[in-house]
């Protein structure tokens, strides 16, 4: 395959350097090459199979918008832009384009998320437990609590409306991403979590999505790739 990597930083080079090992190439748009999005033009895009898109939250919606109308499907995993999801899904549809959005891309992540929730089903009723999630993600990490949090917070929520489970974020040296559910009792605590050891296993995700989405149409979310629901 032939791969538009839109973004030149620690996710954007990881997908790349992964990319070349599969046998696919790879090319990098920085942001001098497109500053405000105004590098992705039909010809600019012409002749790749799918983009990758790791950047920031105020870039993302411009280079998405783009990319869908110059006519490439488009992975990302930008976070933090999710207020102008409505707007990129209109116009994903009125140009049946393809998108695949994450705010992570790990496989394990996603698995964790659905034994959290089994985990809160099995708590329902049970008095004396207080459920909290802990979070923590290398000092550079802009948002805080993290998207994966969020929506783990959710989950856990859902399968038991009676527990809040706040979550503490910790911004520290070099974690890659660590979430964890704890479940205390008086004599005892039962905890579930997941530990991300580097950026790679992110990169194999946005990669199975980004050899997975061209021939597709439509919005997706990277759990409807893995479990076959569409979001
Ligand atoms: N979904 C997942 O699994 C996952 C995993 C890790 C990270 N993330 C998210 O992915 C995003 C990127 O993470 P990262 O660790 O790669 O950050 P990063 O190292 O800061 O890289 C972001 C890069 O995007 C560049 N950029 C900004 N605007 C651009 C534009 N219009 N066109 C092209 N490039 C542009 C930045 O350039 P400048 O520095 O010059 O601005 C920077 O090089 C963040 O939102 C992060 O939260 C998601």
């Amino acid at each position: 395959m032939r791969l538009l990597i839109v973004g030149d930083g620690k996710m954007g080079r990881a997908v790349a350097a992964l990319a070349a090992t599969r046998g696919h190439e790879a090319t990098i748009i920085g942001r001098e090459e497109n500053a405000q999005g105004r590098g992705l033009t039909a010809e600019r895009v012409r002749g790749y199979d799918v983009a990758v898109e790791f950047t920031r939250p105020e870039a993302a919606p411009a280079n998405i918008a783009g990319l869908i109308e110059a006519g490439i499907p488009v992975v990302t995993g930008t976070t933090g832009w999710d207020a102008e999801l409505p707007r990129i899904t209109a116009l994903v549809e009125e140009r049946q384009g393809a998108l695949l959005h994450a705010a992570n891309f790990s496989v394990g992540v996603h698995l964790f998320l659905r034994a959290a929730r089994a985990l809160a089903g099995e708590f329902v009723g049970r008095e004396g437990f207080e459920g909290f999630i802990l979070e923590e993600h290398h000092a550079a990490k802009r948002d805080a609590p993290s998207g994966t949090a969020r929506a783990l917070q959710q989950r856990l929520r859902d399968a038991d409306p009676s527990r809040p489970y706040p979550i503490t974020s910790v911004r520290a040296g070099a974690i890659p991403g660590t979430h964890t559910v704890s479940l205390d009792g008086p004599f005892e605590t039962v905890t579930l979590q997941h530990t991300a050891r580097s950026r790679d296993g992110f990169a194999a995700g946005a990669l199975a999505a980004a050899e997975w989405l061209p021939g597709h149409t439509g919005v997706y979310t990277f759990d409807a790739m893995l479990f076959g629901d569409r979001r």
